[in-house]
């Protein structure tokens, strides 16, 4: 996969756009569509409590709310760190919102304003996303968070 291509077209449809919610639909769709072999690719944002809720992503409908600190997105938010699962069975916190998920990676978004969310792609395949391509997909990421840094997040309630 030609990540440094792909983070350049990310820059690209980021840029000129400064509305929060429409740059990570965006950027959702855009992942979703240039990675093969995903079946969903999405945002999470925390609400007050630190729960995690649903933002724009591309697949099936998914859970709306992730318990503070649960699942593979809760542990990455909270550790801020990137999680990469290759067999979401052998995961024990693992929550089911598509049972075709097989393999996940979830990236903390970091910006100046310190953790506000993560990205969280899933794929039927199993371990799918080698270490290569979590580089890959963090530097996507980077670049979503720096053009999106000055906006606003969405305060979900
Ligand atoms: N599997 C995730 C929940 C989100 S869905 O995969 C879209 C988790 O364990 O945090």
């Amino acid at each position: 996969m030609d990540y440094e291509t792909l983070v350049a077209s990310a820059e690209g449809l980021l840029s000129g756009e400064s509305d929060f919610i429409a740059n990570a639909a965006n950027f959702a769709a855009f992942v979703y569509h240039e990675l093969p072999d995903l079946n969903w690719a999405g945002f999470y944002f925390p609400n007050a409590q630190g729960d995690l809720v649903l933002g724009p992503f591309n697949g099936r409908p998914a859970c709306t709310r992730l318990p503070r600190g649960r699942g593979v997105c809760g542990a990455a938010f909270v550790e801020g760190r990137t999680v990469v699962v290759d067999d979401v069975h052998a995961f024990a916190d693992h929550i089911v919102c598509d049972s075709a998920s097989v393999s996940e990676i979830v990236v903390p978004l970091v910006g100046e304003r310190g953790a506000f969310g993560v990205f969280d792609i899933d794929s039927p395949v199993a371990a799918r996303f080698d270490d290569a391509d979590r580089a890959g997909i963090e530097r996507l990421v980077a670049a979503f968070v720096r053009a999106v840094d000055t906006t606003h997040a969405p305060t979900p309630v």
